[in-house]
């Protein structure tokens, strides 16, 4: 029988059920529904008490009285930019990813950075104890930061701290480990990692002090429990890597105060990470020829232009039903490229196995990489490499048509750099006076023409 003023919390989604059951109805996990009693209501509702000072709210203006405080640039410039140019005083933050994708390290080395610049900051680990992240700090070299450092879960404590002293950014890691001794709840369930996300984004927004809370991520790729608190901070970032490659990826799920389609590159060595300033360097491997079924797309991520290479391998199957295997982009788009080749190109993929794979360990999501992937896969069905020095972009319609895609200038002049001479690209990117020789096209079956024309590399070094 429920009880009066209890809910039910789901531990897994956070969705509330006023009874309990085995299976959450909402996410469909088992087990996972806990009781929480609530407060019960104040008599007369929420009108004003009788004989009590009307408070009311006072309303204000859009335009500030002062200027925007200075934003606390870390110095870790790939993580400040995803913020959006430095961390706003009073804000809160989500930093999420899987456990050893190396969050405590990014966070170590962007606090240790910010008080070597004359940031006051605090980092409080609820995981570690204060000799490992010395010795982490000591591998990485930044022993030497005015970091205060606590190794600390009980929130009480921690925010008793924050009143105290004049900090100016506090790490928590993690936000599941601290525990607040006014709930029942065991640490890391949802009431619990609401309450206590609730509390310092409260104090943070009072005092000016920016925090930095950790977020563990379940194997689903949700951020544990407490999908609530994305809806208290500022900014949720999120920390992904391929296992098996050093690069880690920083991107902005959420931010109230910059753009969300930027991204930080880093590299994870022996003495931590670092920045990557230069990701089409890296994302392109290894130099030397290309081969049947490698595009190398001229991406935009954020506001930096990127070169990635996609590749493809189309096979003969051994099965009835062919498999479709896609890294690191859409299989609903590669669905797609494939019908348009099928229907517009003549291309058969019916009786043929497709892997398609993005080098390097980024995901990419722009439309303007259709073209890079088809081009990839035509180059593998027809088994004709790509000229050396060609970059691909566009965006492909069901129809066949190769449209334009934004910012054209910047993602041929990123190419131009790194030594490539010619873009497979829609026809739009000739006009005006484009930077590397532009084979435009406003069919795909054209483009894929032009793949199949062993003629066209010769072409290519003569124009
Ligand atoms: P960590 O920051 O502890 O991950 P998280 O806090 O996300 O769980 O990083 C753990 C991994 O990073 C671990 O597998 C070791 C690796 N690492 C390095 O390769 N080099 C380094 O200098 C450091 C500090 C960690
Ligand atoms: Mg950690």
């Amino acid at each position: 029988m429920a009880r009066e003023g209890a809910i039910y919390v789901c531990q897994a989604c956070g969705a509330v059920h006023a009874k309990w059951s085995g299976q959450c109805p909402a996410c469909g996990e088992w087990n996972t529904l806990v009781e929480e009693v609530q407060a019960a209501r104040p008599p007369g509702g929420l009108k004003p008490a009788k004989g009590a000072r009307q408070r009311g709210i006072s309303f204000e203006t859009l335009e500030a009285e002062d200027a925007d405080p200075p934003r606390i640039a870390t110095g870790v410039s790939e993580f400040d930019r995803v913020c959006g140019g430095g961390v706003v005083p009073g804000s809160a933050i989500l930093l999420a990813g899987d456990p050893g994708v190396g969050k405590s390290t990014l966070l170590l080395q962007v606090c240790a950075n910010a008080a070597l610049g004359g940031a006051r900051v605090a980092y409080v680990s609820g995981e570690e104890a204060v000799e490992q992240i010395r010795s982490r700090a000591a591998r990485m070299g930044v022993s030497q930061a005015p970091v205060k450092l606590a190794a600390e879960t009980a929130l009480r404590d921690i925010l008793d701290a924050i009143r105290r002293e004049p900090f100016d950014l506090v790490i928590v890691d993690s936000i599941q480990t601290l525990w607040s001794d006014a709930l029942e709840a065991g640490p890391g369930s949802v009431a619990q990692v609401r309450a206590c996300a609730g509390e310092l984004v409260r104090l943070a927004k009072k005092k000016g002090v920016s925090v930095i809370l950790v977020g563990h991520v379940t194997k689903d790729g949700q951020i544990a429990g407490p999908r609530v608190v994305e809806h208290m901070v500022d900014a949720v970032l999120s920390f992904e890597g391929e296992r098996g490659y050093p690069f880690r990826i920083l991107r902005a799920a959420k931010n109230r105060f910059g753009a969300t389609d930027e991204i930080g590159v880093f590299e994870m060595g022996d003495a931590g990470l670092r920045e990557v300033r230069n990701p089409s360097a890296l994302f392109l491997g290894e130099g030397g020829e290309r081969a049947a079924g490698a595009a190398v797309f001229a991406g935009i991520e954020g506001s930096r232009p990127v070169l990635v290479e996609f590749q493809a391998l189309v096979a003969p199957s051994a099965y009835g039903t062919p498999r479709r295997a896609v890294v690191g982009w859409d299989s609903g788009r590669l669905a797609m490229v494939l019908a348009v080749l099928e229907a517009r190109c003549g291309l058969g993929f019916g009786d043929r196995d497709v892997y398609l794979n993005v080098a390097g360990g980024l995901r990419i999501n722009e439309p303007a990489a259709d073209l890079a992937a088809a081009a990839a896969l035509a180059s593998s069905a027809l088994e004709t490499p790509l000229p050396q020095g060609c970059v691909v972009f566009g965006e492909i319609s069901l129809s066949g048509e190769v449209r334009s895609v934004g910012r054209m200038e910047a993602r041929m002049r990123e190419a131009a750099k790194l030594g490539f001479d010619c873009a497979l690209a829609p026809n739009a990117a000739g006009e005006g006076s484009p930077p590397l020789t532009v084979m435009g096209s406003g069919r795909l079956a054209e483009a894929v023409r032009r793949i199949g024309d062993e003629a066209w590399s010769t072409q290519v070094v003569r124009a």
